[in-house]
């Protein structure tokens, strides 16, 4: 597995943190239609996870504010801003890949994922949908962001930061969510970075998986 990538990403963000929060601080928060349509969904005192949350600006402090949130990622600088940032959540310096190893099966109400697992070699991304079906609860939902587009190992600069980058076209990029047991409920092309577009998905386990 490619292991070096993923601590190129881990001190990637380390590195930028606080440069990339300054970034979210000033950009109008995206997907608030899609985040509504999610919590509409969703009973009172729903546990939500959010994998690849970074310093938990603005999503886990959106979700944290109507839900019991939970934030996840690989970097110790990114945790210690989201600890800072969403005093109402919980936090975990852990990597996705080993999701399972950390969050018991059937735990979260709905897991958001936002421009991380393009983070992530891509070989390992059937992977990590199946960690999130495992930790997801009966009919639990999926909201994430993957890339559009075949990417297979892009290494680049971002923030000033050597970064990587790993994704699948769409149809393959959904058929992989299916496969791990999701129903794909909508999915759509977002325009939303001058670069490029990205795929945002919204996905429901299926009744029949380990539910
Ligand atoms: C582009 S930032 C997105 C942060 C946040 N979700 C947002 O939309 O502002 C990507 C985040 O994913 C995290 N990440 C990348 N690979 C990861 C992995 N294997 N496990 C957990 N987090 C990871 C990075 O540390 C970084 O904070």
């Amino acid at each position: 597995m490619k292991r070096d990538f993923i601590q190129l990403v881990q001190q990637g963000y380390n590195q930028i943190a606080r440069d990339y929060l300054a970034w979210r601080e000033e950009e109008a928060m995206l997907f608030r239609a899609e985040l509504q349509d999610l919590a509409a969904r969703l009973p009172r005192e729903a546990t939500v996870l959010d994998v690849g949350c970074g310093a938990g600006v603005p999503f886990t402090l959106w979700l944290s504010e109507k839900f019991r949130a939970t934030g996840v990622d690989i970097s110790a600088a990114q945790i210690a801003l989201a600890r800072q940032h969403v005093p109402r959540a919980t936090f975990f310096q852990q990597d996705m890949l080993a999701l399972d190893s950390f969050c018991a099966p059937q735990s979260f109400d709905a897991i958001t994922c936002f421009y991380s697992l393009i983070h992530v070699p891509r070989d390992q991304h059937a992977r990590v949908l199946g960690h999130f079906n495992r930790v997801l609860k009966a009919r639990g939902y999926l909201l994430l962001i993957t890339g559009n587009g075949d990417l297979n190992d892009d290494i680049d600069d971002f923030f000033g930061a050597t970064m990587y980058w790993s994704h699948f076209a769409r149809a393959t990029s959904l058929q992989i969510i299916r496969d791990a047991g999701f129903e794909i409920l909508w999915d759509k092309i977002v325009a939303d970075r001058p670069s490029g577009s990205h795929v945002l998905a919204f996905a429901r386990k299926n009744f029949s998986e380990t539910s």
